[in-house]
C-alpha cells in the first residue's frame, strides 16, 4: 500500500498520512479583520431619511444635518453640468482646437523620445537594484469571479470532483444534490475535463457581442457550475468561490509585486446582500495584503423589474446605500460589514453599454421612488444616482474617521459618449474610455484633469476593438493618466501571472519602452484605492507632490526626465489655455 509522507518541520519527524490531514496543530490565525478589536462608538448617532433617492442625514430637528449640507448635489445642477459639457464636446471650434492640441502632445513627446530615450534608460540603469519586475504594479480593474485563468479553475474543479464527490452542493427542486450527481447529470467524469470543455475562453464569435461574453462566464455553458464554484452566496455559503480566490491571492503574494483590486459583486435586490457579503469574506478569511476590493454594482433593474422582484428604483438604491450608512452612523448595526468595508475602496458600475437606452435623463426622468419603468434607465442616471449617494455618504465617513469609496465605473467602452460625460462629472477614474478617442473635447478634459483610465487591450481585442486599433498608445504619449489592467482572465489570458501577461503583450506589440511601462506601472498604483501609507512604501514620502519631486526613481524606476517631461507639457498646456481665452 502507498503512503503519502512529508517530514514535518515542527516536530521533525517523518510523517505519513492520508492526503487531506493536516500534520501538526495550525498555526492560530492571524486577525486580519480586527475581530479583537472593539467596533468604535461615536456619542451622536443621526436619523437616517429618505428623499428622491439620497440617503438624508437628518438631526433632532429633522433637518440635514448643517456639516453634510454641502455635499447634496442636486439632480438639477448635474442635469445643468451636463448639458454644459454637451455644448462643449459637440462645438466646432473648439473640437478642432482640442484636436490639435492633443495632435501637437503626441508629436512633441515623440521628439521627447527621439531626444532622451537614451537618457532615460541610462537614468533607469544607474538605479541599483530596481527593475521593471521589482516594482509595484497594481491590476486596477478585475472581476473577482473571472480572477483566475481557465487552466486553474479546471484544476479546481477536478479537485473538487475528487475530494467533495458526496457533499451536497446544491438543492433542486427540493432535493438535494451532490457533487457527484451534478458532474453525471452533465455526463462528465474528471478525466474527461479539458479547457476546451470548459469552454470559458473567449473566441473570434465573440467580437461585439456582449450577451455571448457574459454566457461564456459559465463553465461548460452550464449555469450550475458558475452557480456552485464561482458564487458567494450560494448553498455551500461561497465556500468553493473562497478557497479558489485565496489560491488567485496567494498567488499574487507570492509574485510579490503584483497587487489587484478585484469586483464583488452587490445587486440591490434585497437589504441583506452587504452583510452576507462581509460574512462570506470574513468567515472564509478571504484577505490579502495584495488586494483591496471594489464593489461592482450591475445596472439591471429592467431584468428585476420584470420579475417582479423590485417596485421602482428607489428599492434597488434603498438596498445598496442604506446598509452602508447605517453602517457609518452606527457600527454596531452591522459588526461584520464595518470590518469588511475597512478594505473596500470603491464602487464600480457595471453591464453592457451597448445597449440600446429608451430612457432619456433629463429633468422630466421620475425620480427613483416613482421610476417604475419596464425599461433600464440610462446610464447616467445610474451614475448620477450613485455619485449623489456616495458624496454625502463620504463626507459622513470622513467625519468619523473612516476610509471612503471612490466611483471608478466601467465607461466608455461602448455606447453613447454620453456615458464619457458622466463619468467624467462624476467619477474618481474610469475603466476603458475607449470612445474617448472619438470626442476630442473631452479627451484634452481627461487630460488636464489627469483623470485615471484604466484600459484592458486584451479584453477589448474580444469584444470591441481590435488590439492593434486600441487607442492605448496615443494615449501614453499624449500623457493621458492610463494603466494597464486585465479585466477578466478567465475569459483572455493564459498564464498565472495575468497582468504580466497584459504588460507583455502590449509592449510586444507596441514597442513600449522600458521607461514607458514603469509609467504604466507608476499610473496604476497611483490610480489605485490602496491607503496612502502602502502608496508611501511603494511610490516614496512625496509621491503626492506634482513633478520630479513626487517622483523616487528608486522605488518607480520612472526616470526624472520622463517625469519633468509630463510635467513641463502640463504645464506648458495649461499656460497656453489661459493665453488663449480669448479663441
Ligand atoms: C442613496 O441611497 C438611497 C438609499 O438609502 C437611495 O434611496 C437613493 O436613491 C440613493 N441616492 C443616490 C443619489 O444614489
Ligand atoms: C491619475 O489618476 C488618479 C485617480 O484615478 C489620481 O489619483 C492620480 O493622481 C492621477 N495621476 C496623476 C499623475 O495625476
Ligand atoms: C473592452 O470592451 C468590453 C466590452 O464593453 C468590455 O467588457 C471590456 O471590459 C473592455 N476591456 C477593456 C480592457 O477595456
Ligand atoms: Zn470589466
Amino acid at each position: 500500500m502507498w503512503h503519502a509522507w512529508r517530514f514535518c518541520y515542527v516536530c521533525k519527524s517523518v510523517l505519513f498520512s492520508a492526503a487531506n490531514t493536516s500534520f501538526h496543530p495550525p498555526e492560530p490565525p492571524v486577525d486580519h479583520w480586527g475581530l479583537d478589536t472593539p467596533l468604535p462608538t461615536f456619542p451622536v448617532t443621526y436619523t437616517l431619511g429618505r428623499k428622491h433617492g439620497v440617503t438624508q442625514i437628518l438631526g433632532e430637528d429633522g433637518k440635514v444635518v448643517e456639516t453634510f449640507r454641502p455635499y447634496y448635489i442636486s439632480k438639477d445642477k448635474f442635469l445643468k453640468d451636463t448639458e454644459r459639457m454637451i455644448t462643449m464636446i459637440t462645438d466646432g471650434p473648439l473640437k478642432s482646437f482640442c484636436y490639435r492640441r492633443l495632435k501637437y502632445l503626441e508629436n512633441k513627446f515623440q521628439l521627447h523620445v527621439l531626444l532622451n530615450e537614451l537618457r532615460e534608460l541610462h537614468e533607469q540603469k544607474s538605479v541599483p537594484h530596481r527593475d521593471f519586475y521589482n516594482i509595484r504594479k497594481v491590476d486596477t480593474h478585475i472581476h473577482a469571479a473571472s480572477s483566475m485563468n481557465q487552466k486553474h479553475l479546471l484544476r479546481f474543479i477536478k479537485k473538487k470532483m475528487k475530494t467533495e464527490a458526496d457533499t451536497v452542493v446544491l438543492e433542486k427542486n427540493g432535493r438535494k444534490v451532490t457533487m457527484h450527481e451534478v458532474f453525471t447529470n452533465l455526463g462528465i467524469t474528471a478525466y474527461d475535463m479539458s479547457v476546451d470543455m470548459l469552454d470559458v475562453h473567449a473566441d473570434r464569435n465573440m467580437f461585439h457581442r456582449f450577451d455571448k461574453f457574459n454566457a461564456k462566464y459559465n463553465p461548460v455553458g452550464e449555469s450550475t457550475l458558475r452557480e456552485i464554484f464561482i458564487k458567494t452566496d450560494n448553498y455551500v455559503n461561497g465556500k468553493y468561490f473562497a478557497e479558489v480566490l485565496k489560491e488567485v491571492l496567494s498567488d499574487l503574494e507570492d509574485s510579490k509585486y503584483q497587487q489587484a483590486e478585484p469586483r464583488l459583486s452587490i445587486y440591490g435586490r434585497s437589504k441583506d446582500e452587504w452583510d452576507k457579503l462581509a460574512k462570506w469574506a470574513i468567515s472564509h478569511d478571504v484577505w490579502s495584503s495584495n488586494v483591496m476590493w471594489m464593489v461592482q454594482i450591475p445596472r439591471l433593474y429592467d431584468i428585476y423589474k420584470a420579475k417582479n422582484m423590485i417596485k421602482n428604483f428607489d428599492v434597488i438604491l434603498d438596498n445598496i446605500f442604506t446598509p452602508l450608512f447605517e453602517v457609518t452612523n452606527d457600527p454596531s448595526s452591522h459588526p461584520e460589514l464595518y470590518r469588511f468595508l475597512q478594505v473596500v475602496s470603491g464602487l464600480d458600475s457595471v453591464d453592457d453599454e451597448s445597449k440600446h437606452e429608451y430612457v432619456q435623463f433629463d429633468r422630466t426622468t421620475a425620480q427613483p421612488e416613482n421610476y417604475v419603468d419596464s425599461e433600464n434607465p440610462p446610464y447616467s442616471y445610474y451614475l448620477y444616482y450613485m455619485y449623489a449617494n456616495i458624496t454625502v455618504l463620504n463626507a459622513f465617513r470622513r467625519s468619523r474617521g473612516m476610509n471612503t469609496f471612490a466611483l471608478r465605473p466601467h465607461c466608455g467602452e461602448a455606447g453613447h459618449v454620453n456615458h464619457l460625460v458622466a463619468g467624467y462629472l462624476t467619477s474618481e477614474s474610469i475603466s476603458h474610455g475607449l470612445l474617448l478617442r472619438k470626442v476630442p473635447v473631452l479627451q484634452y478634459l481627461f487630460y488636464l484633469t489627469q483623470m485615471g483610465i484604466a484600459m484592458s487591450p486584451l479584453s477589448n481585442n474580444s469584444l470591441f476593438i481590435s488590439y492593434n486599433r486600441n487607442p492605448l498608445p496615443e494615449y501614453l504619449m499624449k500623457g493621458l493618466n492610463v494603466s494597464l489592467s486585465t479585466d477578466d482572465p478567465l475569459q483572455f489570458h493564459f498564464t498565472k501571472e495575468a497582468l504580466m501577461e497584459e504588460f507583455s503583450i502590449a509592449a510586444q506589440v507596441w514597442k513600449l519602452s522600458s521607461c514607458d511601462m514603469c509609467e504604466l506601472a507608476r499610473n496604476s498604483v497611483l490610480q489605485s484605492g490602496f491607503e496612502d501609507k502602502v502608496k508611501i512604501h511603494w511610490l516614496g514620502p512625496s509621491y503626492r507632490e506634482e513633478g520630479v519631486t513626487g517622483n523616487d526613481v528608486s522605488r518607480t524606476n520612472v526616470p526624472d526626465i520622463r517625469v519633468s517631461y509630463r510635467y513641463e507639457a502640463m504645464v506648458d498646456e495649461l499656460t497656453n489655455l489661459f493665453r488663449t481665452k480669448h479663441l
